[in-house]
């Protein structure tokens, strides 16, 4: 049996087809208003596989001059970002176990040959509120490891409508995306994989 570390917890196929629908016309909204755009990586300027935007009063940004940080408007539009769906938030308060809302949702997406590298989020003020992730459309390999690079890691597979919470001993475990099945989900019309992740940034 998979042992996920401590404070991890998988909800597998925890939205329903319905709601994953829903959810993807609320992003397709987000979308429109902030488009998705290709990050770069601090210092290098090397742009990631993945493209983002974000929605909440708060979002998640890279650049090679200013590198990982939050700011409350897009880096190309120059505009606020949108509000964070009903649906998230909801699924925050059902899965977070935290008292406050969530600022920022990072929406990444994910073609065929995107991956992320091992990673922890830790650019919040607010480790005591969980990270909560759901994913879209094609399954993909996740990896999840210790709270230091070099510890075990055990993979698994996330599906569209599948839950992710990184909380208390969980919340700094390094993490990463090491492939996009295609063709698995029939939720994008053109394939690729969403994931959502919602954060506390600011201490309440
Ligand atoms: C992330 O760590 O920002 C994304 C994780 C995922 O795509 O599942
Ligand atoms: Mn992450």
């Amino acid at each position: 049996m998979l042992v996920l570390p401590k404070g991890v917890r998988h909800i597998p196929g925890c939205l329903s087809p319905d709601a994953q629908r829903a959810l993807l016309d609320d992003i397709r909204a987000v979308v429109k208003d902030a488009p998705l755009y290709t990050p770069t990586m601090p210092r290098t300027g090397k742009p990631m596989s993945v493209r983002m935007t974000n929605c909440g009063s708060l979002g998640w940004v890279t650049d090679k001059e200013r590198g990982y940080r939050y700011q409350d408007t897009h880096p190309v539009t120059g505009k606020p970002w949108p509000a964070i769906p009903r649906a998230l938030l909801d699924l925050w308060a059902e899965y977070s176990g935290y008292p406050h809302p969530p600022e920022a949702c990072l929406i990444n997406f994910y073609d065929e040959t995107a991956k992320m590298g091992l990673h922890q989020d830790r650019d919040e003020e607010d480790f005591d509120a969980p990270v909560v992730s759901i994913s879209l459309g094609d399954t993909c390999l996740f990896r999840i490891g210790e709270t230091t690079r070099s510890g075990r890691t055990v993979s698994l597979k996330l599906d569209s409508g599948d839950v992710v919470v990184l909380g208390g001993a969980g919340r700094l475990c390094f993490h990463g995306v090491d492939r996009i099945y295609p063709s698995t989900s029939a939720l994008l019309r053109n394939g690729g994989r969403i994931n959502l992740t919602l954060r506390r940034v600011t201490k309440p």
